[in-house]
């Protein structure tokens, strides 16, 4: 996925100080949402977030591609299902209130170290979520709309993961 989005010109200018001096360190210091980007991923979310059993296929997607994650999943997968996409919504509506959402995908990312989350894992849910955002987007999931996707979603697991490190 960051290969994608090296080669992608995905520009997240309103977002860059969301990881402030560290992203400009990093090759992800050129992944940067303007504010068009923002709203395409905001209106695709809006979409694809009302298709039923959106986060069941999410799921299934990402148990098919890597069937050990499955049993790191204690609870209820339905609930499961509307906590994600209930996070997901917050995180998504707020891009363009970078405040908001900092701290709180910090906690959840310290969360997730509880739950066995590791670094690594965020790659196939990257990967299923932008496979749900195909299925249900069809032809309006153009290049654009992929690019967009992948640097969100960089931006948001990068938060996580980065908090995580803080108590791992
Ligand atoms: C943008 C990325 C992600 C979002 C928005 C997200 C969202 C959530 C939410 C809202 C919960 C409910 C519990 C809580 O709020 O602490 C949760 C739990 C969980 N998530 Fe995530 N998550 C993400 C990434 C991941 C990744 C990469 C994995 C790796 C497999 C993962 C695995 C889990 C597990 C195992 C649980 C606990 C399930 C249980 O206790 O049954 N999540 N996630």
């Amino acid at each position: 996925m960051l290969e994608e989005v090296k080669k992608g010109a995905v520009r997240m200018e309103e977002l860059l100080y969301i990881e402030g001096k560290h992203i400009r360190e990093n090759t992800i210091g050129r992944n940067k949402v303007n504010i068009d980007q923002i709203k395409l991923v905001q209106k695709t979310f809006e979409t694809v977030r009302h298709i039923p059993e959106v986060a069941g296929l999410f799921y299934n997607h990402l148990f098919h591609l890597t069937p050990s994650l499955k049993s790191l999943f204690k609870g209820d997968m339905k609930t499961q299902g509307r906590m994600f996409m209930q996070m997901l919504d917050y995180a998504v509506t707020g891009l363009d209130k970078p405040d908001t959402i900092i701290p709180i995908m910090q906690e959840l990312g310290k969360r997730h170290v509880g739950y066995g989350v590791k670094e690594k894992y965020y790659e196939a849910v990257g990967e299923s979520l932008l496979w749900t955002l195909e299925q249900g987007l069809g032809k309006d999931f153009n290049q654009d709309v992929k690019e967009t996707w992948v640097a969100a979603y960089k931006l948001l697991s990068d938060t996580m993961k980065r908090a995580a490190r803080e108590v791992e």
